[in-house]
């Protein structure tokens, strides 16, 4: 696990960054190499919570230009929009040129805005940001997907102060039989997963806030609150410290790198999806290496459905 930092954008020649993402190292430009107008930086920072019309989580539906966590004010919410939107546009063009093969295939993603200083925070367990996990999206599974996420610091003072461990190949062959892998994979092969899987699809159809997943989300969606709730994994497993200064930004693949945020405030994010089939060895994907361990598909009884808005 390491930084590997890219001091200067454009490099003079180009560099497959991918084996590095997707050996759990975190990609870090000091300076952000796309514009992320001060201005802007400044009116999210000053976005006041009193009152009710905005929320803690400010998201952006990049597919759909839509922003969800801020009510009943239609000019703010429109200004915050097209912060976002530019902030969105501009992340693409970087990644697409930075790692080409990704980008042939990828889902463009949700990016949101992190308002409040992550240190101290009273948060249920398994919302908790301070202790070491890998994501998993309860409403939006990736069936295999990775999930590529770049991160700018928009503070003006606060360095953002991660935790990271070891990557993905190396807890899931320690934690993965003890989280429930080999039940999930049995269960998916048992005679009943395709009705389970029909009955959620119906379900879905009629309205109804079911998520039809695939073993491989089920698994990691478990795997994330397992992570969390062990301590042995939160105390006595490598750890590795990073620090990220306002104005700059980094991306990491948060599925293959476990990570945790100890102190900062005022980020903004976008995620992608990246196809298993675009990376450089897709052996790397988490899937395929719970594949191995479980020696059993973990796509199959996986509903043909494009994951939930
Ligand atoms: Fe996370």
């Amino acid at each position: 696990m390491s930084l590997v930092t890219i001091d200067s954008w454009p490099t003079r020649q180009h560099i497959d960054f991918r084996p590095q993402l997707e050996a759990g190292n975190i990609l870090f430009l000091p300076t952000t190499p796309f514009a992320a107008p001060e201005e802007s930086k400044e009116f999210l920072r000053n976005l006041s919570f009193a009152g009710g019309a905005v929320h803690k989580n400010i998201a952006y539906r990049t597919a759909q230009d839509r922003i969800t966590g801020i009510e009943g004010d239609a000019a703010l919410a429109e200004r915050v929009r097209d912060i976002f939107r530019r902030y969105s546009r501009e992340v693409v063009r970087f990644v697409t040129a930075l790692l080409p093969d990704y980008a042939s295939s990828w889902k463009l993603d949700y990016a949101s805005f992190r308002p409040v200083e992550e240190e101290g925070r009273d948060l249920p367990l398994n919302k908790r940001n301070d202790l070491i996990h890998t994501d998993a999206f309860p409403s939006r599974p990736t069936n295999g997907g990775l999930i590529l996420r770049v991160f700018t610091n928009i503070s003006a003072t606060k360095t953002r102060v991660w935790v990271t461990s070891d990557p993905f190949r190396s807890i899931a062959e320690r934690y993965a039989r003890e989280a429930g892998l080999h039940r999930i994979a049995v269960a998916a092969h048992s005679p009943w997963a395709p009705l389970r899987s029909r009955s959620a699809r119906m379900l879905r159809s009629l309205g109804l806030p079911v998520v039809p997943r695939s073993p491989y989300d089920r698994f990691m969606l478990r795997f994330h609150d397992y992570l969390k709730r062990n301590d042995d994994f939160q105390n006595n497993y490598a750890q590795h410290r990073y620090e990220f200064p306002p104005g700059s930004t980094w991306l990491v693949f948060t599925d293959v790198t476990p990570h945790s945020v100890q102190a900062g405030q005022h980020a903004l994010e976008q995620t992608f999806i990246v196809a298993r089939e675009s990376l450089s060895d897709r052996e790397n994907a988490p899937i395929s290496i719970l594949e191995r361990i479980c020696g059993r598909p973990l796509l199959a009884g996986a509903p043909a459905i494009a994951p939930m808005a």
